[in-house]
């Protein structure tokens, strides 16, 4: 405070007090570093109870979040949690988006994420804070925006106006979402998930439309215990044999887990994935995705939406799986762009065993393109799949990244990332091949894939 204080300053000494600083002259109100927001809006208020210096807490965690200790003990520090350490996380990573899902505090903060970690066995213990109350999505969205910066000390990198969402995700109970004021509602479920065993099922719920519809906005809502929703629909030049009947459950697995009858045929149609094109793909409870104005994913008319759900039941009871899908509709004359999904696959899968192997693949496409989503699809041996800009500017920048083949990250791009045409993108996936057989590409778990599916127009 002293370096600042002039007479003529002195004069107006309570203004300048009143903003907090006088820094920059009483005038300029100073713009709280995001840190410094995290650490006395977010941390102070629900942490610090527990996280605080010589408490029994402190010692069991190995974190003190107070303000003179919380960033070192965060940021590229390694957590005591020994599942965490071994799978390589360290507290808060400072390489922004290729860290955030290696910082360990955000699957301990971000019950969705939180939920995969346990669900895939590993011990990264209770979401944080214990019992609640759990953060707010507007608090989490602010330090996740944190992180993608990479975590800096100083300025300005979330914007505030982020914290007014006080929606709590973790402490939601499933509940149906009210349908779209112009739009659909399909329905999942709910259906049975018996103990210990993983359900994947699928349903086509036919539109009875007429004409094209234009879908812009995209809501979710799971109940717990699911994998993956996801939802499809055909396109034009689907076959009609392909097209599932309608409203019918079909299983990929019998009770016993086998994919096939006693005479060794497909219980599933295989045939009809090949047509397939995601509309939406949720690995959180709740997702509400919007496209810009006036862009629109298009669903040919007479056509259908074929809905995915995995569960996962770790318990000794039967659970209940079950899915709803709002589809918010827009008028034809509101549509100015119509949404491409794309899908940049690798089908040069050859994967010797007993070996990490890196594969990449580079793709250009033919037109301007403006990418708005994006999500990686490979098998159980990826342990990391990336995404970068071929050509242009901005060659060589990561935009995608994930190391969890069954929950990749759907990573939204806003604003859209601009290619112009001929520019592209690379995509580069490492798969440690543990079994004693040369893997290649397949549709099944037995073999892998190296898929970018995105949104784009
Ligand atoms: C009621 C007490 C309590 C509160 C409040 C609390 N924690 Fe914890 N925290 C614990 C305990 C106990 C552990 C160790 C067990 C575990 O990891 O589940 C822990 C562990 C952690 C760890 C893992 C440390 C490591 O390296 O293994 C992180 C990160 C963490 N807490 C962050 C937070 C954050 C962020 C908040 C506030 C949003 C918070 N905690 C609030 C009790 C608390």
């Amino acid at each position: 405070m002293g370096k600042c204080s002039s007479f003529t300053q002195l004069l107006a000494l309570a203004a300048v007090w009143a903003l907090g600083g006088c820094d920059s002259g009483p005038s300029a109100p100073r713009e709280q570093a995001t840190w410094e927001v995290i650490q006395s809006s977010i941390l102070a208020a629900n942490c610090t109870s527990c996280h605080a210096p010589g408490t029994s807490i402190a010692r069991q965690s190995g974190l003190v979040l107070t303000e003179e200790e919380a960033y070192n003990q965060l940021v590229n520090a390694l957590p005591r949690n020994q599942a965490a350490a071994g799978d390589g996380l360290v507290r808060v990573s400072n390489k922004g988006l290729a860290g955030l899902d290696q910082s360990y505090l955000w699957h301990k903060i971000n019950a969705d994420a939180h939920q995969h970690a346990q669900g895939e066995g590993t011990a990264y213990g209770e979401t944080m804070p214990p019992g609640g109350p759990a953060l707010t999505r507007g608090e989490l969205e602010f330090i996740r925006a944190w992180i993608l910066a990479g975590a800096p000390r100083k300025g300005v990198v979330a914007d505030p106006a982020l914290l007014a969402d006080t929606y709590r995700p973790a402490a939601e109970l499933f509940s149906a979402p009210s349908p779209p004021a112009k739009g659909r509602q399909l329905h999942l479920g709910p259906f049975a998930v018996a103990p210990n065993f993983e359900r994947e099922v699928f349903y086509y719920q036919p539109l009875d439309n007429n004409a094209d519809l234009f879908v812009n906005r995209i809501e979710v809502a799971m109940r717990p215990g699911s994998h993956h929703f996801l939802a499809y629909f055909f396109p034009d030049y689907t076959p009609a044999q392909v097209i599932p009947p309608p409203e019918v459950l079909r299983d990929l697995r019998d009770a016993s887990g086998s994919y096939v009858d006693e005479n060794g045929n497909d219980l599933f149609d295989w045939r009809v994935m090949q047509y397939h094109k995601p509309i939406a793909i949720s690995q959180l409870r709740r997702l509400d995705y919007q496209l810009p104005p006036g862009v629109a994913i298009r669903l040919p008319a007479g056509s259908g939406i074929d809905l995915n759900a995995h569960y996962a039941n770790y318990s000794d009871q039967e659970i209940q799986g079950e899915a709803y899908l709002n589809l918010h509709l827009l008028e034809p004359s509101e549509v100015q762009h119509e949404v491409e999904v794309f899908a940049l696959s690798n089908f040069d899968i050859d994967l010797p065993p007993g070996q990490v192997t890196t594969l990449e693949k580079e793709f250009r496409f033919k037109k301007k393109r403006h990418i708005l989503q994006l999500v990686s699809h490979a098998h159980d041996r990826m342990t990391e799949f990336r995404a970068t800009v071929a050509g242009g500017p901005r060659d060589g920048e990561l935009i995608y990244t994930s190391h969890d083949w069954e929950h990749a990250p759907l990573i939204d791009l806003d604003p859209p990332l601009v290619l112009e045409e001929g520019e592209g993108l690379k995509i580069t996936a490492t798969y440690d091949n543990q079994t004693d057989r040369r893997l290649f590409f397949g549709y099944t778990r037995k073999d892998e894939m190296m898929i970018l599916y995105g949104y784009s127009y």
